[in-house]
């Protein structure tokens, strides 16, 4: 669990520190005189997908950023295509309104914006994944709204399909009949919100290696490694198999382009383990490092490992989430699926592919985000960082009650004084710790799931962790300690002996 939602915040950290432009802030939403988008609700909803055959929704609620950035831009797409034939509709529901709370769960509505693409009468749903500004939102619809597929008929037929900068899957053949087209436009009919679909009798309008297509054949143009491919099996899982191993490049690129982020986000969504070499972009002597690690990608192709290169400057999103310095570029940090994390900073080429081999074999250390362990820690609520995690809390055979918080919550302000009443409370009572972490600069240990701050979490001195969730006041949480906690007796038989270095640090409480 709490891995999935860290490796979802990893992407949400890349894509949304870094510039994109997509999402650029419109500031003529007043000028709009006449609504374009259709406002549904619970009521209404099922008559207007009826009416419509084309209807794109958005999900939204009123307190989400990017659904304001949005909306302007929105509106202006809807009045664009208010005369487009054959029609599209866009519509828009507000998702946080307790009466269309159902709605949002039956379409998997999980966060804002979500929009769907609803096709007759929404016997076919599909995900929006196309760009949020209205220029960019008319394109994807008319494309959507059209065909899964279009005929390429002359040179400028295959410009519209094939995109330089994205994946484009054409069909050659000989004719537009028989089992092996019916299976290219039904999966053109699956994927289409994914990629762009052309067809042709006519291999030589394409732009690369038009001799040596032989019909029929699907060929996939991607603005990477090859650049295309050819695949002669027509049974469309296999299809949608080939497309989806075929669509993902050997070294995903991030940097401020943000033709790349459909890469990364893939990137970021398989169960590999990723190994992400980061670069200062603009310092010389990067084409080694580029080539020696997409040499290693390939070698290590089965492996289940995927490869990342970023550029240092679009990538500070990133450095904060890992607790990673520019000083420490060039470095390579791996994320596994359970959320390990390997470090090698400042490396050469030539080291890369020895490290990695070192992953693979399981003898590396893991790496953890930490703050320096306090030199004095003499308040009454004591401080934690992921290198003291295990002496102070997770080993200490005490009664624990730990707080992550993050510097910038105000509810974690408002309870920072209760808990030090709190402390000051137990002072005499050598049994239990009132602690606190600041779980932005730190990891978090794998016994706890932060989903938000303050999260607060007791352990009693014989093990048990339990999330405490009852009124933030010093007696609610006197109370919880003082029914909860285990005595020390109880405690030291499953304690473990403490090594010196150990004793130490208790020492300093
Ligand atoms: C990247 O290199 C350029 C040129 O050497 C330098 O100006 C810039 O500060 C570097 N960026 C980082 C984040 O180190
Ligand atoms: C990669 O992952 C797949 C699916 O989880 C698994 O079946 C396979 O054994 C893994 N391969 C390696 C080399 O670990």
């Amino acid at each position: 669990m709490a891995s999935v939602s860290r490796v979802s915040i990893s992407i949400l950290l890349f894509l949304a520190l870094s510039s994109i432009s997509s999402f650029a802030v419109a500031d003529d939403a007043a000028e709009v005189p006449v609504e374009h988008v259709l406002t549904l609700e619970a009521s209404n909803f099922d008559d207007a997908l009826a009416k419509h055959p084309f209807i794109v929704v958005e999900f939204y609620a009123p307190w989400c950023g990017h659904c304001k950035n949005l909306a302007p831009e929105y509106e202006k797409a809807a009045s664009a295509l208010s005369t487009h034939d054959p029609p599209v509709v866009l519509a828009k529901v507000d998702a946080n309104d307790d009466v269309n709370k159902e709605l949002a769960t039956k379409y998997e509505v999980r966060g804002f914006p979500t929009l769907k693409i609803f096709r007759n009468g929404g016997k076919s749903i599909q995900d929006y994944k196309g760009p949020r500004d209205a220029d960019g939102i008319v394109e994807y619809l008319k494309k959507q709204a059209g065909p899964a597929s279009a005929e390429i008929k002359s040179k400028e037929d295959a410009a519209s399909v094939i995109d330089e900068k994205k994946v484009s899957i054409v069909g050659i053949f000989s004719e537009f009949s028989g089992e092996k087209f019916e299976n290219f436009i039904a999966l053109a009919e699956k994927l289409r919100s994914d990629y762009d679909f052309g067809h042709t009798l006519d291999a030589t309008l394409l732009p690369r290696g038009e001799a040596t297509a032989k019909p029929p054949v699907v060929r996939l143009f991607k603005p990477f490694d090859e650049l295309f491919v050819d695949f002669q099996d027509f049974d469309v899982d296999t299809m949608v198999k080939f497309i989806e191993e075929a669509s993902i490049p050997t070294v995903t690129l991030f940097n401020k382009d943000p033709s790349n982020h459909p890469f990364v986000v893939k990137f970021f969504n398989s169960p590999n383990a990723k190994a992400m070499l980061f670069l200062n972009f603009s310092s010389e002597s990067i084409e080694s490092f580029k080539s020696t690690f997409h040499d290693v990608a390939k070698d290590l192709k089965g492996k289940n490992v995927s490869f990342l290169i970023g550029d240092v400057e679009a990538s500070q999103g990133a450095f904060q989430y890992f607790g990673l310095k520019d000083s420490q570029v060039p470095l390579i940090i791996i994320q596994t699926a359970d959320d390990q994390k390997y470090l090698k900073p400042n490396l050469e080429p030539r080291q890369i592919a020895a490290w990695l081999d070192e992953f693979l074999a399981g003898s590396l250390k893991p790496f953890k985000k930490s703050e320096p362990i306090p030199e004095t820690n003499d308040e009454p609520v004591k401080v934690v960082v992921s290198d003291s995690v295990d002496d102070l809390v997770l080993k200490s055979g005490k009664n624990v009650l730990l707080e992550f918080y993050a510097p910038w919550c105000g509810h974690c302000q408002k309870l920072a004084p209760i808990l030090d009443e709190v402390a000051v409370s137990f002072a005499n009572d050598a049994d239990v710790i009132i602690a606190k972490m600041d779980a932005t600069a730190n990891d978090v240990p794998n016994d706890f799931t932060v989903q938000g701050y303050p999260t607060l979490y007791f352990l009693s001195a014989s093990g048990k962790i339990e999330q405490y969730e009852g009124d933030r006041t010093k007696e609610a949480i006197i109370e919880f300690i003082q029914k909860n906690k285990d005595t020390t007796g109880q405690a030291s038989s499953l304690k473990e002996e403490p090594t010196e270095q150990e004793s130490t640090l208790k020492d300093e409480l």
